[in-house]
């Protein structure tokens, strides 16, 4: 994409008080990113030569999330000045001093502001000779927005912040999105006249609309349909509905894709993730971070997925996964933990009431029941009884097992760890493997079985087991 004459201003300074969070408003997550990340992604998909966050409140978190994963924008610090106006004067003094091109101006809490609908602002701003293009919307509830205010030829006079209108004015439904196309250098004239004579004493930037036409500039108001893509986020409620309603528009571009939702409401599917055709999700299956699931693979119901990869044709059925591979035919659940590093082969299983961690499980390999797989590497084709732990931690250190191919291991054994067991060998029913077994080999440390003859008769007498021991023998 070749650089535009366009600078992109993005507001993300503000405290964002109304979240009541010791986390700054902007590094809210919504649907797997920051909601800064949704507006940096789309400021960077406009091709423009300089993308510049305007920050101040807890910069350096800021700093830190700009710099690893937007590296080529271009950091402003706002100083103790506040307001939006302010904040749009510290990004433009970003900008080389002749920079005359046009200045994008949206805000690091309205997230789902998309490409076409910036694109189609820039468009009617640079179709006429205009100083300023401001995008509103009709909103239900309009309380807290600027409102437009128009002249009866419907021409535009000026943005009224609510906390200063007039009670004619907040009546008006119109409202100030909070997105903008200037020219630069009216930009930057204007913004020098702008005081702070307000309810909130802050140097807003929309004033900046009427001083241009005071100037005999031109100023537009274009109003959007789609109200949700300007809804601007300030307290958790707002951050809830926009939630929802992303995940919603998410859901139907996936089952548009031909990915089976039986209930979108509660499905919940970050905007990293990744499906293949035919893929069905259950209800109750939220699938976050950099996870994607293959094509004919059913997840859920009731699973979390968490940066892991679903193979092709997998089954997952309520299970907790987080940062692990689940291979192609392989199926897990119900009731599976798969911590990180799992990595569970082709057609293998990791079935009721399993926990793994570090665990590489080969093709075909099964862990049915009730077992902790942790730092461990099993081959292909083994079976892993019911009950089994792999006790790595010897209370100091971590140490792992190596269990080869078509292994048949009994029910409730303990593999304490280093141990290594060869390809083809078993291990006995309760058996404590405490050393390495040979391929091929059968190992057993359980004690030969006593019987004590009429031991319950002669020492529970009375009880309702030696009655019907007694009745037995008679
Ligand atoms: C602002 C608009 C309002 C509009 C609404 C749309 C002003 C004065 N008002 O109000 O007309 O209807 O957005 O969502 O512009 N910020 C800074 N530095 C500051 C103050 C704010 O960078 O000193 C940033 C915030 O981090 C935020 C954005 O600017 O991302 C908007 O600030 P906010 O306080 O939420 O403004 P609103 O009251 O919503
Ligand atoms: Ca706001």
């Amino acid at each position: 994409m070749g650089e535009k004459h366009l600078a992109v201003v993005v507001l993300a300074a503000g405290e964002g008080t109304r979240m009541r969070s010791k986390t700054p408003k902007v590094m809210h997550e919504l649907a797997g990113l920051p909601l800064l990340g949704h507006v940096l992604a789309t400021a960077t998909s406009l091709g423009a030569s300089h993308v510049i966050p305007v920050i101040r409140h807890k910069r350096e978190l800021l700093t830190e999330y700009i710099n690893a994963y937007f590296p080529t924008s271009n950091i402003a610090h706002q100083d103790e000045i506040p307001g939006t106006g302010r904040a749009v004067e510290c990004g433009l003094a970003q900008l080389p001093a002749d920079f005359d091109g046009a200045v994008v101006v949206t805000s690091g809490d309205v997230p789902l502001l998309d490409v076409p609908t910036i694109e189609a602002l820039l468009d009617a701003h640079l179709a006429g000779d205009f100083a300023a293009t401001i995008l509103t919307s009709f909103a239900d509830d309009p309380s807290g927005y600027g409102r437009i205010v128009r002249k009866a030829d419907g021409s535009f006079v000026q943005i009224v912040e609510h906390r200063d209108a007039t009670d004619e004015q907040l009546e008006i439904a119109e409202i100030n999105a909070g997105i903008y196309v200037f020219d630069a250098a009216k930009l930057r004239a204007a913004l020098q006249k702008v005081g702070s004579h307000n309810a909130q004493g802050e140097k807003y930037l929309t004033d900046v609309a009427s001083l241009l036409l005071a100037d005999g500039d031109s100023v537009q108001a274009l109003a959007i349909a789609d109200n949700w893509l300007v809804a601007g986020i300030n307290d958790r409620v707002q951050l809830s509905e926009v939630a929802a309603e992303l995940n919603q528009r998410i859901c139907e571009a996936w089952q548009m894709a031909g990915v089976t939702i039986q209930d979108p409401a509660s499905t919940w599917i970050d905007i990293t993730v990744q499906l293949g055709e035919d893929v069905t999700l259950l209800p109750g299956t939220h699938l976050k971070g950099f996870s994607s699931i293959g094509e004919g693979a059913t997840v859920g119901p009731e699973v979390v997925l968490i940066d892991s990869q679903v193979g092709e044709r997998a089954t997952v059925v309520k299970s907790h996964v987080t940062a692990s591979k689940i291979g192609a035919g392989a199926s897990v659940g119900p009731f599976s933990y798969l911590r990180p590093g799992t990595d569970l082969g082709a057609d293998g299983k990791i079935g009721t009431f399993v926990e793994t961690k570090n665990a590489k499980i080969g093709a075909g390999s099964k862990v049915p029941h009730l077992s902790y797989v942790g730092d461990a590497e099993i081959g292909e084709g083994s079976n892993i009884g019911a009950g089994t732990i792999f006790a790595n931690y010897d209370g100091v250190a971590k140490h792992s097992s190596k269990i080869g191919s078509h292994v048949r291991t009994g029910s409730h054994n303990v593999f304490v760890a280093p141990i290594t067991i060869g390809d083809g060998a078993y291990t006995a029913a309760g058996t404590v493997v405490r050393r390495s077994v040979a391929p091929g080999e059968l190992a057993m440390n359980v004690a030969p079985q006593r019987n004590l003859a009429d031991w319950v008769i002669s020492k529970r007498p009375g009880t309702q087991a030696a009655e019907a021991a007694q009745k037995a023998k008679n």
